[in-house]
This record gives structure tokens, C-alpha cells and sequence, in this order.
């Protein structure tokens, strides 16, 4: 039996996750794969067997998983292993609920069986900029999180993927999202600052980005994952129509973690639920448990 994650992470935090995951997983004697989700992976046959266990991590984009997940899925082959989704997101609402329904379906259609999915509160990096201490406090959180999650998933432990009405409601229009980003990633372009290092194009998961003549092109297969304007060195990615809700610069997750009389006022109560329940079931950060 392998553990096998299937991972798209735009500007990293699900990679982390997965990756912390991963490391428990291995700590316990099991044996892994990790494979990220990008264009050039897409075609990549994985060989899995029905004893495996794949765990597919994923950013919640606009309340659904981003498209790059869903094609991916529809290419793996069939089988009866068991899958869990790994999910990140910057609010803890139920509105995200509903994110995993369409990959479960098709999932469940290849013959997989599919045993529920496990939900990080993770930094937006795009629209609202926390604190680096909130970020680190949320990291320490979802570390704490892990090992139990990592216990179920190795105990083969159902964890219902449970989604709200209001979730499938606001998730089926805002599908419109996966259809806009080509054209708005189309709009992004590399402003004077640019030195054209190339580091967009590289870290672009869908290829979108060519440099010609050392200067960055934006095609049409963009999916909004902010890579490119996160990674830039020089801060040098205009977002066109979404620049006003550009947050530029990696979070410091090593900084001192929030109190959470110090948590924004962003998503305060739904923060404040996370952590609190958080450290009342998976231990970690005491601190939220005074709540
Ligand atoms: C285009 C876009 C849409 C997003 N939509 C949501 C959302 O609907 N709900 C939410 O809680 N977080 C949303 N987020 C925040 C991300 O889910 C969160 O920051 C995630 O941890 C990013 O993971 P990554 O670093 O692996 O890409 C969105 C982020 C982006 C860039």
C-alpha cells in the first residue's frame, strides 16, 4: 500500500500542507509519491493499485476546485483505491463546502472510493493580506491538524464530504470564474520593473507564461493561481482588472504566532471557530483554546 498525493498548489500553501502530510506519513513507515498538477504532468499515467490511498490537495478558487484538478481527474485511469481531498482556503465559511462535490463525482464514476476530505485555513494571497503572525498561527494550526488527519486517512477513516445548501448554490455560478481567468490572466503583463528573470514563467503551473525577448507574454490558459505575481522578485506583475486586490510578498510563516484577540476582522468569527475547535480537538496552539 502507497500513500500517493496528487497536488496542485498555486502559491504554495497546499503544497506545504501536503508536503507536512507527507512527512507524517513517511515518519509512520509508510510509503509515498508525490506528484504535483501542472500541464506538463497532466498526461503522466500514475500506477495505482486498489490497496493505495491517493490524496488529492487542492486551493479552493472562487468556492470550487480550480480547473487544472478537474482535468487531471478526468485523466486518471480507473480504480477502486481510496481518495481524500486535501483542501486549503483563506475563510473556514461553509460556503467552501461544496468544493469537493464535482471531483467526487468523478471520481466515484472511475470506480474510486471516495472517503471524505480535510479543510486548512491557509493565507489568501490575493484580495486580503493577513499578518504574518495570523499566518504563522494558521500554518501551526493546520501542522497540529495533520497528524490526526494523517491518523484517519492511514485507518482508513471516513471523513463525509458534507456540503451546504448555500455552498452549492454560490459554487455552481461562480464557475464562471474558470471560464474568465484565461482572459483576465491574458490582461496580466510585466510592468518597467520587470528584469525577466523568467521566474513567472517557471513557476506558472499551466504554462501560460513565455518569455520573449526576456520579456513575460500571458497566453489564455491561465487559472488565477497568483504564482506568477507572488514569486515575481521585483514585484513586477500587473494583475490588470485584479491589481487593486494584488498582495505581493511571501508570508513570514516562522514569525510569531497571533493571539486570537489579534485576528483580523476579515472572517473574524468563522478564524475564530477554526482555531478554537482546532485546539480543543487536535492540541497545538493552546493560546486559541482561551477563546
Ligand atoms: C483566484 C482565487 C480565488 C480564491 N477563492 C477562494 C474562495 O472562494 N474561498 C476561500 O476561502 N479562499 C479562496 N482563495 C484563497 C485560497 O484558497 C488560499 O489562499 C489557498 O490556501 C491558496 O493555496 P495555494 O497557495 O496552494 O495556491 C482564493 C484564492 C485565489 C487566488
Amino acid at each position: 500500500m502507497k500513500i500517493v498525493f496528487l497536488v496542485f498548489s498555486g502559491t504554495g500553501n497546499t503544497e506545504r500542507i501536503c508536503k507536512a502530510m507527507q512527512s507524517v506519513v513517511v515518519r509512520r513507515g509508510f510509503t509515498t509519491e508525490y506528484h504535483a498538477i501542472t500541464r506538463k504532468t497532466m498526461q503522466e499515467d500514475l500506477v495505482i493499485s486498489s490497496d493505495d490511498s491517493i490524496v488529492i490537495g487542492y486551493p479552493i478558487h472562487a468556492f470550487n476546485a480550480p480547473r487544472p484538478v478537474i482535468e487531471r481527474i478526468k485523466r486518471l485511469s480507473a480504480s477502486s483505491a481510496q481518495i481524500w481531498f486535501v483542501k486549503t482556503s483563506g475563510e473556514f465559511l461553509k460556503l467552501n463546502s461544496a468544493s469537493s462535490v464535482k471531483p467526487a463525482r468523478l471520481l466515484r464514476r472511475k470506480g474510486y472510493v471516495v472517503q471524505g476530505e480535510f479543510h486548512y485555513l491557509m493565507p489568501y494571497h490575493i484580495m486580503t493580506r493577513h499578518s504574518d503572525s495570523v499566518a504563522s498561527l494558521m500554518l501551526r494550526t493546520a501542522l497540529a491538524r495533520i497528524e490526526d488527519d494523517t491518523t484517519d486517512i492511514l485507518s482508513g477513516r471516513r471523513h463525509a464530504i458534507e456540503p451546504s445548501l448555500g455552498g452549492r448554490i454560490v459554487s455552481g455560478p461562480l464557475k464562471i470564474e474558470q471560464l474568465a481567468f484565461p482572459f483576465i490572466g491574458h490582461a496580466f503583463h510585466a510592468t518597467s520593473r520587470c528584469i525577466g528573470c523568467g521566474l513567472c514563467a517557471q513557476v506558472c503551473p499551466t504554462e501560460n507564461i513565455v518569455m520573449a525577448q526576456g520579456h513575460p507574454t500571458f497566453g489564455f490558459r491561465c487559472v488565477g493561481c497568483m504564482a506568477c505575481s507572488v514569486r515575481c522578485p521585483v514585484n513586477a506583475v500587473d494583475l490588470g482588472i485584479f491589481d487593486g486586490w494584488k498582495i505581493y510578498g511571501a508570508y513570514d510563516f516562522d514569525a510569531a504566532p497571533a493571539k486570537p484577540d489579534k485576528l483580523p476582522r476579515y472572517c473574524n468569527r468563522s478564524y475564530r471557530r477554526y482555531f478554537y475547535d482546532s485546539a480543543k480537538v487536535h492540541g497545538g496552539q493552546t493560546s486559541a483554546s482561551n477563546q
